[in-house]
């Protein structure tokens, strides 16, 4: 089996950051959404691994390299406009082959990862099987119905009123019977050919399409909310441990990784923490649930539940929570006497000033 990871997309609920970057490579616990995607996929026992790209391939070939960090054998495919998931699929027809196929939305993040769903689709063949998980709003997402012996009836992408609550997670197995289906569609209202559509079709051709439902942690990271969470859940199940410096005036509470090179003084960090080589943290208070980027810079703040990426540097911010920070940003106290709110912020994005 191989498996086609698609880290293409326009990601626009995640507006600014994804204006300079692919949202894949946002981080969770200061590594690459993508790359939890394709540790999972090595772990499941696939080497061969196709990944979609679209206008930030080069910096997703620079994240993700020819793939033997990961012990994979890693191809990319150029998706020149995102035109859909199953457009994804016919860009990457002469890398699958004759192959089955795991096909994995990369800004997808299973904390179990896929392992037992590549055992079970390999073993029984389906011509589609699909990874399901309850929401409360299904709205969302694709949305299946299924029969009592797991066989998917009906699908429906972001319905209005859905039919169940049992959201499609972006995992899906594939014999090479799907190319015939991506083929057929056409595109939805969104202007997007859409893998719903050619599961659809195949069932409506009487082609057996199983389901699986989990109640495992799952998150589609397409947002701020849900990359936070997504954090919150890594951060959770992360081991403490003590590279860089931290000076006999700062307190470590709980779990707390901070890597070599990283450097904390006076400040007390509440874990679970994690502070990427490089940052100087002083003064300040972080945590829990944060994680602090390459080099960035904390003095004289509060700042929890927030993901800081590369370079960010938050100074004299009495309390920060729930924030993503882009790179090389700049947070910092207004001089005195205090005046007014000075903002320097690129398109798309988001303050929230207490009044
Ligand atoms: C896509 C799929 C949807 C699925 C979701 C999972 O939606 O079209 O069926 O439920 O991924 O993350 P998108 O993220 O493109 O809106």
């Amino acid at each position: 089996m191989k498996a086609l990871v698609l880290a293409g997309g326009t990601g626009s609920r995640l507006r600014p950051f994804t204006h300079t970057r692919a949202k894949q490579l946002l981080p969770i616990a200061n590594r690459p959404v993508v790359h939890y995607a394709l540790q999972a996929i090595a772990d499941a026992g696939i080497e061969e691994v196709g990944v979609v790209v679209g206008g930030h391939g080069d910096a997703i070939r620079r994240a993700v390299g020819e793939g033997s960090a990961f012990g994979l054998r890693i191809t990319y495919l150029h998706q020149p406009r995102p035109l859909g998931l199953a457009h994804a699929v016919t860009v990457a027809r002469d890398f699958l082959g004759d192959d089955d196929f795991l096909l994995y939305l990369g800004d997808n993040h299973l904390e179990d990862g896929v392992t037992g769903f590549v055992r079970r689709a390999t073993a029984e063949r389906d011509a589609g099987r699909l990874l399901l998980t309850p929401v409360p709003d299904p709205t969302a997402f694709g949305v299946a119905e299924v029969d009592g012996e797991g066989i998917v009836r009906q699908l429906e992408e972001k319905p209005e009123r859905p039919r169940s609550d049992l959201a499609l997670v972006g995992v899906y197995a594939f014999t090479p019977a799907v190319h015939e289906a991506v083929r057929a569609i056409s595109p939805s209202g969104r202007g997007e050919l859409e893998i719903t559509d050619a599961v659809q079709w195949m069932i409506d051709r009487g082609w057996r399409v199983r389901a699986e439902t989990t109640t495992r942690p799952w998150r589609d990271t397409g947002s701020v909310d849900d990359l936070l969470e997504a954090n919150r859940s890594v951060l959770d199940r992360m081991e403490g441990r003590v590279d860089g410096k931290v000076d006999p005036h700062s307190v470590l509470v709980g779990r707390v990784s901070i890597a070599e090179g990283a450097v904390v003084r006076g400040s007390r960090i509440v874990g679970p923490v994690v502070v990427g080589a490089g940052a100087v943290i002083t003064d300040s208070h972080v945590g829990p649930y944060t994680a602090i980027g390459e080099n960035c810079r904390i003095q004289d703040s509060a700042i929890e539940f927030s993901v800081l990426l590369q370079g960010a540097s938050v100074e004299g911010a009495a309390r920060i929570e729930r924030s993503l920070i882009g790179r090389e940003a700049v947070v910092a106290a207004a001089p005195r006497p205090l005046q007014a709110h000075r903002l320097i912020i690129g398109d798309h994005s988001k303050v929230q000033l207490i009044p």
